[in-house]
């Protein structure tokens, strides 16, 4: 899908944001722990939530939507120990069913998982968990076998080098089926991972957080349970940012104590703020953006910056005058967006895993491409939002709706000028019909 968009229009009005992206993984993940039917609200459309729902139906899981984004996950077949490549290729949530198709079978072959291409992003933290918790582990025909020995996983300490959101979640999901008492050291404190732990223990698997840890009560069956997931905080930073970069006003209905180190950072350039019990407004319209402060910024896993909100933030420090730096702590390579920034007239070079941004006046509508990352995707779009004349965003590989509910329509319902070009191409149908 490309995006014709023609920049200088302010954003105004209210968005709320959709289900956050980063739960609503995990907990499709987490249906395979049981055999009763769960139901999960307030899921995003997307295309990574697509192909998650793929992946339990060719496990055997039967998917009904209810409507809303309401789904009801109940069994189907009897469940599949291995995993289709094709899925699981596409997304590296996916590979999050591993430990819990272990639990539930005592074998399991899961590929290795695709995803935004970020630097190398390997899976020793979570074949070191699994190992822990008993299993025996074969690395074959590009992909991951597990295997527990006489069916039976046991309870374990799981220490892990480093707080990683993915590991942290599949080794709880894993340990909700192991009878006895897991814990977690060292694990990841994104509120996403908090999401999954209250579903686990809806489940009845009780898990929570305890003097940094998280202690996870396995148990050897899991009931059915409801849950509403979370709102995105990525996707709040983001329309945030939209607000500010085009001088608009927005009110975002989101959860501002998930945004904490964003929203410091925006008040440390200026941007005017109000915080709400259920969202923070921008308010931009008097404001130049030559105003703005540049910062420094290092992405650090929760509490600290969130590495998602790196790309877009760059977009709007490249109309911020004076130099801007943003290092980026969690991923070998998060900067896809730089070429498209460049192109559109921002002045951003790459050191080592440091971008530094040199605040330009204006930004000049072209032709860009959205490569690897989805939200290097939000990046362009934001930035062509606030370019003179027009952009065509060209997404190919489809990021944007990997990790956006809507973009467009969102944008558009606020104001902005912004067409997918399918729509232009079925509009031009109608009319010759
Ligand atoms: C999740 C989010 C992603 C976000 C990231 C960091 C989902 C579906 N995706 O990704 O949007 O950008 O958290 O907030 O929730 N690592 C290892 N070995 C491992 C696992 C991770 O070295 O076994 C490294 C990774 O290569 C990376 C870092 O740890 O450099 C962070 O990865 P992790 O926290 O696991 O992120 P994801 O779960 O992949």
């Amino acid at each position: 899908m490309n995006y014709r968009i023609r920049g200088g229009r302010a954003l105004r009005g209210e968005v709320t944001v959709p289900g956050a992206k980063n739960s609503a993984l995990h907990l499709l993940a987490a249906s395979l722990l049981t055999d009763e039917p769960i139901t999960l609200r307030n899921v995003p459309d997307l295309r990574d939530v697509r192909t998650q729902l793929a992946l339990l139906e060719a496990l055997g899981k039967r998917v009904e939507p209810l409507g809303e984004g309401a789904y009801r996950i109940a069994p189907g077949s009897p469940l599949a120990s291995e995993a289709p490549g094709e899925l699981v290729q596409k997304l590296r949530a996916s590979f999050h069913v591993l430990g819990p198709l272990l639990a539930r079978l005592g074998e399991a072959y899961v590929p290795l998982p695709g995803g935004d291409v970020l630097g190398p992003r390997p899976v020793d933290l979570h074949v070191g968990g699994l190992q822990a918790l008993g299993a025996v582990i074969e690395v074959r025909e590009g992909g991951v076998c597990a295997r527990a020995p006489a069916q039976k996983l046991r309870p374990a300490t799981i220490s892990l080098p480093y707080p990683s959101v993915g590991a942290t979640v599949h080794l709880a999901l894993t340990a909700a089926l192991v009878p006895g008492t897991t814990l977690i050291e060292n694990p990841a404190r994104e509120p996403e991972v908090d999401d999954v732990l209250a579903f686990l223990s809806a489940l009845g698997a009780p898990a929570r957080r305890r003097e940094g840890r998280i202690e996870v009560q396995g148990q050897p069956k899991l009931r059915g349970a409801e849950h509403r997931v979370m709102p995105d905080r990525i996707c709040a930073g983001t329309y945030l940012l939209a607000g500010a970069i085009t001088r608009g006003e927005l009110m975002v209905r989101c959860r501002p104590w998930h945004l904490r180190p964003f929203l410091d950072t925006l008040q440390a350039m200026g941007v005017p703020l109000q915080e709400f019990a259920d969202g923070v407004a921008v308010r931009c319209e008097d404001l130049t953006l030559t105003s703005l402060r540049p910062v420094r910024v290092e992405t650090q896993p929760y509490p600290g910056f969130p590495t998602d909100l790196h790309p877009p933030l760059t977009a709007l420090l490249s109309l911020v005058p004076g130099e801007s730096r943003i290092r980026e702590g969690v991923f070998e390579d998060r900067f896809a967006y730089a070429a498209g920034l460049r192109a559109l007239g921002a002045r951003v070079r790459i050191r080592g895993r440091e971008a530094i941004i040199e605040g330009v006046p204006r930004l000049y509508g072209t032709e860009v491409k959205v490569e690897r990352d989805n939200r290097a995707g939000a990046a362009l779009v934001l930035a062509a939002l606030a370019a003179e004349g027009e952009s065509r965003v060209c997404d190919e590989e489809e990021q944007i709706p990997r990790g956006y509910h809507r973009f467009a329509e969102t944008l558009r319902d606020l104001g902005a000028d912004i067409v997918e070009e399918s729509l232009i191409s079925t509009r031009h149908r109608e009319e010759g019909e």
